[in-house]
């Protein structure tokens, strides 16, 4: 990442009330996209992170220009580019369906990629070499695609992607061919030369380990909605609405609907589940403002959060499992499982008892109708 992005510098790429509608004549028009506004810095790598079919790839092909926006403007570098033809936006993108041109070797497929960009002969097969070994593809250089794996297809893809100048680099899902370890390695170079070179970046990944250790920022979309772009702390810590709480985080966070009475104290209680009391100092008076407006709300605690042998609500373990380094616990609260997670080894066995207590400091509170977040912890969201 270079300096401008992490101060916040300048803005490279600006979406603006961005729609993409499939069919709009059909009888069941696809609304993929929905009012989106994205704001990637220069230099900055953005993941994509969300759901199959949520707009991934829809978002992207339409900066790079293979769709159509239906609503909305797109700037890159200064310029207004929706109504641009591809070749002339300054987007490089690597697809989802690698799409190489079969008459050309991999070696061709990549160079073709820098044809136009004034530079000569040597130099283009010497970024190519570069490019390639970078992504472990020089022993296939002189194959056609038809004959090599799906994997190296996708790695074929990602260096022609990368090997070119541009204002944008657009992957969508450039590693999910590869084996896990592979995959780590790339991970890791991918994020050192985007870094080096300060290539501003959108990538689309299913992953969430991935989106945290290559980028930024993550972009959290769901139903062609844009629900939080943030960094992985932020995401964890206040996440916009109940939909990033849960998707984000391994195991998820545990929620529950609960009502609520803000007085001298403030007080949730879980029906035939745990009643959590609390001093009202303990939240930010914004916070209590905020949490009084409603009888009812959603109360979530990550299960790394939860205090265990601890506090006055008890539940029974359903299932404890140690992982080497961390326990994993499934209890029953309130008819439903909730999962707490200890970094020592948990005498507890199936049918115990245990006491487990959620601190105020790490619990989130969402509205009970939208989900929009009320308060983390102390404070107000
Ligand atoms: N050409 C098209 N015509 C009609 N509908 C489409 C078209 N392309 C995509 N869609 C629909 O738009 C929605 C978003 O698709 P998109 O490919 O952007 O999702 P995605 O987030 O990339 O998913 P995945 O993770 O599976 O790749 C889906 O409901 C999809 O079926
Ligand atoms: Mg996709």
């Amino acid at each position: 990442m270079n300096a401008s992005a992490k101060s916040g510098g300048d803005v490279a790429l600006s979406l603006a009330g961005v729609d993409k509608i499939y069919a709009p004549t059909a009888e069941r028009p696809v609304h993929a996209v929905k009012a989106l506004d994205l704001d990637v810095r220069k230099g900055e790598i953005v993941a994509l992170l969300g759901s199959s079919g949520c707009g991934k790839t829809s978002t992207l092909r339409m900066i790079a220009g293979f769709e159509a926006v239906t609503r909305g403007s797109i700037t890159l570098a200064g310029r207004r580019i929706e109504h641009l033809a591809p070749a002339r936006r300054g987007v490089a993108m690597a697809f989802e369906g690698y799409s190489l041109y079969p008459p050309l070797t991999v070696r061709d497929n990549i160079a073709f990629a820098l044809k136009g960009a004034k530079i000569n002969a040597r130099d283009a097969d010497k970024a190519v070499r570069e490019v390639a070994a970078l992504v472990e593809i020089e022993p296939i250089l002189d194959r056609y695609p038809s004959s090599i794996s799906g994997g190296q297809q996708q790695r074929a893809s990602l260096a022609r992607a990368l090997v070119r100048p541009a204002d944008l680099y657009l992957l969508d899902e450039p590693m999910g061919q590869l084996e896990p370890r592979l995959r780590a390695l790339l991970r890791g170079r991918l994020k050192q030369l985007l870094g080096e070179r300060g290539m501003t970046s959108i990538f689309v990944t299913h992953d969430q380990t991935e989106a945290n250790a290559l980028a930024d920022r993550v972009a959290v979309m769901e139903g062609g909605v844009l629900q939080q772009l943030a960094n992985q702390t932020e995401l964890k810590e206040r996440p916009a609405n109940l939909f990033v709480a849960t998707f984000i985080g391994e195991p998820p966070m545990n929620v529950f609907d609960a009502k609520v009475e803000v007085g001298e104290r403030v007080r949730f209680a879980v029906e035939n589940g745990p009643r959590l009391d609390f001093s009202a100092n303990e939240f930010s008076e914004s916070a209590r403002r905020e949490i009084a407006k409603r009888a009812r709300v959603v109360i979530g605690v990550r299960p790394h959060d939860l205090r265990l042998n601890s506090g006055s609500n008890e539940a029974r373990v359903v299932s404890n499992q140690w992982l080497g380094d961390q326990s994993h616990l499934a209890l029953d609260v309130a008819g439903k499982l909730m999962v707490a997670v200890a970094f020592s080894e948990m005498g507890a066995s199936r049918r115990d008892n245990l006491r487990y207590d959620v601190p105020a400091a790490k619990l989130h509170v969402f509205d009970a109708d939208d989900g929009k977040a009320v308060s983390h912890g102390a404070a107000a969201a």
